[in-house]
């Protein structure tokens, strides 16, 4: 009956609420850093991303297309950064992110939602 039990549990565990940090942690942190303190990583630092111009880390050295989309005067709302975590290729092509978007919607919205109010927030 226990066994059941925890299973049932395994189960519903995607459809309940996502904890974005922990996403971040294990889908981003890897290559972006959040404090505005952090040394240089492969990718740009996050503090901020909310608001910020697309980028807008000064200290990073990004790919043509994402400086050209920044100086269009492209900027991270939640809605722009929800629909790139989808398919940052097909948003930005020939972006140097790679694949490493992500395909639940309810990873999306939570990571977003935490660079939004914790991790990345000004
Ligand atoms: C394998 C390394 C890697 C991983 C993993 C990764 N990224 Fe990135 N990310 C990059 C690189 C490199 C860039 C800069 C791309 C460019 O210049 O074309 C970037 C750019 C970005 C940007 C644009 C930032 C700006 O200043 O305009 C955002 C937002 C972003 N990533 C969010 C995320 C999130 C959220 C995750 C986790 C779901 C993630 N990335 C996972 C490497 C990564």
């Amino acid at each position: 009956m226990r066994r059941v039990i925890a299973c049932a549990l395994l189960l519903a565990a995607p459809a309940a609420a996502q904890d974005g940090r922990l996403v971040f942690e294990r889908s981003c942190a890897s290559c972006h850093a959040v404090a505005s303190d952090a040394p240089p990583m492969a990718g740009p630092n996050l503090q901020g991303v909310l608001g910020r111009r697309v980028a807008g880390d000064a200290g990073f050295d990004y790919s043509p297309v994402l400086r050209e989309a920044g100086q269009a005067g492209d900027t991270w709302d939640t809605a722009r950064l929800a629909r790139f975590l989808e398919d940052p290729e097909e948003m930005y092509s020939g972006l140097w992110m790679g694949g490493n978007g992500l395909r639940s919607e309810a990873e999306r919205r939570a990571v977003v939602e935490w660079l939004t109010t914790n991790g990345g927030a000004r």
